[in-house]
């Protein structure tokens, strides 16, 4: 079964091939009203108002061949949030921006695991190095809630340069700390 995490990751790489150089990622459990959330927010290219219908089927891509768009990213997360009594959200304007979100009841025994969050997270800042996205990066749970940022991350860790080795080490302790607060007796 495919992670949440996985899913995410998916969506995220949608928003960097449509040139966002912002991306804002929330994942919000909110186990009293037994829903999770996951919206993904860029100010990339956007979806032309004719193909918003059209992006949820599977196999629609507007990617190349050469650059192995198969189309399912979306199809995938959609066949999700419906199977977990959710929905997938997309609002998008055309040269403006995009908003994705996903809705799944928390306690649906369909529900993928949410998977390493850490591990995701340190991803994507990882990646901005070369691709020059600035990130939000947060996760609630519950009332608890963290946030991360580039610029934040930057100066808390003292980073000068994202290729030195060990930095994938380092981020993922300091999100891991981030979590456990969250986590703790939540
Ligand atoms: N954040 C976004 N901004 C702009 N267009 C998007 C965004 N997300 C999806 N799209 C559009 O929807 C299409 C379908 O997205 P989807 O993730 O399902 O497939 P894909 O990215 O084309 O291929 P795959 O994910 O299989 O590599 C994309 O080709 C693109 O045209
Ligand atoms: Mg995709």
């Amino acid at each position: 079964m495919r992670t949440l995490c996985q899913h995410i990751f998916d969506l995220a790489q949608n928003s960097i091939n449509a040139h966002a150089e912002n991306i804002h990622i929330i994942v919000d459990e909110d186990i009293a009203k037994n829903i999770v959330k996951i919206v993904i927010e860029d100010d990339g290219v956007g979806i032309k108002p004719e193909a918003l219908e059209r992006v949820k089927h599977a196999f629609f891509t507007t990617r190349s061949r050469k650059k192995r768009g198969v189309g399912l990213g979306l199809a995938l997360m959609d066949a999700t949030c419906k199977r977990c009594g959710g929905k997938l959200l997309i609002e998008s304007q055309y040269r403006y921006g995009t908003t994705i979100t996903a809705t799944m009841e928390y306690d649906n025994i369909d529900r993928p695991p949410l998977g390493d969050l850490a591990d995701l997270y340190t991803s994507l800042l990882l990646l901005s190095s070369e691709k020059k996205v600035i990130w939000t990066l947060e996760h609630k749970i519950n009332e608890k809630g963290y946030e991360l940022k580039n610029k934040i991350i930057r100066e808390q860790l003292n980073i000068i340069s994202f290729s030195y080795k060990g930095i994938r080490k380092d981020i993922y302790k300091y999100i891991l700390e981030k979590e456990k607060e969250i986590t703790n007796n939540s």
